[in-house]
């Protein structure tokens, strides 16, 4: 089921067992209010749960606010939803920027805030000294496995990551990724957490940077950016071959403006300084466009321009 179609069931996890229901999780806390952040907050919102959204930036939640609002029209307005679906996602969740007192009740803590370390672990340890001791404190993090900030918690057995995509409320995958220290109750609840959101986990037993998607998703960005640089084709042609030949709903180039520029390239280049390896390298006109501020979507210019 979809989050939308498990939504319209009105089945809310403590209605569909403990077991589906994320062992006992009930109220999910987001930290960032981003792209990611406050899709996920949503996505956990309609699959039943008591959701807040957490921003240190008012400017960002509001923005949050009224995009995830007018989420909810949109579906209902579609027929994706019913107006009753709708309200009752809306009543579940906050947006917000104090930690308290959502954190105090919180299960399970989703963290999807900047992709900076050291704000990471500042956060993680923040988290573990205000949540209860049972909860799960997960990260969204691509680029750093969760043992980047398990250890600035007193609780690494409930710590991993939970990556959803972009955009969240649609794409299907969470990948949930365990430490050396994280417990298997975690990763078996964070994962019925993700079926209840209608989700599908996709279970990694060991971190890899990049963790599984990403790294089919470079491997072919990495070519198609090798064969615009050498002239093969244009990045539009390019595209195309990915949507006509391979069935991507995107191709490479639309999905770099997707998820943005500045993302893709942050992420290659922690990943280059994590592991050293020269292949890791960012493109360099992945870098041209970083260093020209042409991050996609969000600056209305990527390879593609876009009305803002
Ligand atoms: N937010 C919420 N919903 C969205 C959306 C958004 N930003 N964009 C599209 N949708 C919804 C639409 O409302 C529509 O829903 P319904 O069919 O239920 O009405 C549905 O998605 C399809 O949208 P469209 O018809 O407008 O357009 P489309 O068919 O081209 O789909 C797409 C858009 C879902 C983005 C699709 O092109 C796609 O799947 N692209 C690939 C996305 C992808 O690969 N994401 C992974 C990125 S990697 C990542 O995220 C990892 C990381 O660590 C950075």
């Amino acid at each position: 089921m979809t989050t939308n179609e498990t939504a319209r069931a009105g089945t809310a996890p403590g209605e569909q067992g403990q077991a589906d229901a994320g062992a006992g999780v009930r109220s999910i806390l987001v930290v960032g209010s981003g792209a990611m952040g406050r899709q996920i907050g949503m996505a956990a919102a309609v699959a039943g749960y008591t959701t807040t959204v957490r921003d240190v930036d008012a400017t960002a939640v509001a923005a949050a606010e009224r995009d995830m609002r007018s989420w909810l029209d949109g579906r209902v307005a579609k027929g994706r939803m019913d107006q009753d679906a709708a309200d009752a996602a809306w009543e579940r969740i906050a947006f917000t920027t104090d930690l308290e007192p959502a954190i105090t009740t919180a299960d399970l803590v989703i963290e999807a805030a900047t992709e900076k370390l050291d704000v990471k672990r500042a956060i993680f340890a923040e988290l573990d000294r205000l949540a209860p001791k049972h909860a799960i404190l997960a990260t969204n993090s691509s680029t750093y496995g969760s043992s980047a900030v398990a250890d600035a918690t007193g609780r690494p057995d409930k710590v991993c990551n939970m990556h959803f995509f972009n955009p969240a409320l649609v794409m299907k995958a969470v990948e949930v990724v365990r430490q050396e220290r994280t417990s298997e109750d975690t990763v078996q609840a964070v994962a019925a957490v993700a079926r209840a959101m209608g989700k599908v986990p996709v279970m990694l037993h060991q971190e890899v940077p990049g963790f599984v998607a990403n790294r089919l998703m470079g491997a072919l960005r990495d070519e198609a950016l090798d064969l615009y640089a050498k002239g093969v084709a244009s990045f539009e042609d390019i595209d195309e071959a990915a949507r006509n030949a391979l069935g991507h709903p995107m191709g490479p180039f639309e999905l770099m403006d997707l998820v943005g520029l500045d993302v893709s390239y942050l992420i290659r280049q922690a990943t280059y300084e994590l592991t050293g390896d020269e292949a890791e390298k960012p493109h360099p006109l992945l870098e041209e466009k970083y260093r020209a501020g042409e991050y996609g979507r969000k600056t209305g210019q990527g390879w593609y321009r876009y009305d803002r």
